[in-house]
């Protein structure tokens, strides 16, 4: 398989120490039932419950991840954490960019693309995130939109075992709207030819592409049975291990 699926639930700012190693242990073991896994299988958790859902994963197919990270590894930033603290205590992935952070921290694909760039330095795979806002789908720059966000966000030297793209579209995050699921795929083929643009063919060809935006078990399999999507980057459904789970069964 070129691409294997992703299928990654974002927590978002959600859970206490004991719902969050609860919800771990229910995927953690929902997982180990699983006898050949299609897909692989990732959670990030608030920084909060990193370590402690670590422990939980022990050994494990679920991968962590942290939802941000700093572009310095160390130093006086109040407040923030970075790579190389996430790599320490047993993260793989980060996601950066998302438009939460990118609405209510002001950042920039620039930003985005130094935080990645740290992340891939310090061994940690990214998910950068790309979406348009319900206005610019409106005007019909979609594309636009998303290409130049690609090209901005996306530090040079990526490569396809560092780097995941999700592409979610701002107005269907956490409401109930999404995209078709012909309009999602001309979106990643086109995020795809970004890529090969920027990076190469070959990287391009390897790299996974997720889809993100109200993904629910009901909607999953429109979605990921398209050629161009790669797996599914989850909010609001992945807090409930049955709706992730369910998710990731409409990958077989
Ligand atoms: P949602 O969030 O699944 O709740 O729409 C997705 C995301 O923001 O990653």
């Amino acid at each position: 398989m070129l691409r294997k699926k992703l299928i990654a639930g974002n927590w978002k700012m959600n859970g206490k120490l004991e719902d969050g190693v609860n919800l771990a242990r229910a995927v953690s073991a929902a997982v180990r039932k699983l006898t050949k896994p299609q897909c692989e299988f990732l959670i990030c958790p608030p920084f909060t419950l990193l370590y402690s859902v670590k422990k939980v994963l022990r050994g494990n197919k679920v991968a962590l991840g942290a939802q941000d990270a700093h572009t310095a590894s160390k130093g006086a930033h109040t407040g923030d954490i970075s790579s190389e603290m996430l790599k320490d205590i047993g993260c793989s992935y980060v996601i950066l960019g998302h438009s939460e952070r990118r609405t209510n921290h002001g950042e920039s694909s620039r930003v985005v693309a130094r935080k990645a760039a740290a992340a891939h330095a310090n061994g940690l795979k990214t998910i950068i995130c790309i979406g348009e806002t319900e206005k610019e789908r409106d005007e019909g720059r979609t594309i636009e939109v998303c290409t130049k966000q690609i090209r901005n966000s996306m530090p040079a030297g990526s490569q396809a075992f560092n780097t995941v793209i999700a592409y979610e579209p701002v107005w269907a995050i956490g409401t109930g709207k999404t995209p078709t699921p012909q309009d999602v795929e001309e979106v990643h083929a086109a995020i795809r030819k970004a890529v090969a643009k920027k990076l190469n063919k070959t990287i391009a060809s390897r790299m996974r592409i997720l889809y993100g935006g109200s993904v629910k078990p009901t909607n999953a399999s429109e979605f990921l049975s398209l050629p161009d999507v790669d797996g599914a980057l989850i909010g609001g459904a992945s807090l409930k291990a049955e709706d992730f789970m369910a998710i990731a069964k409409s990958v077989y």
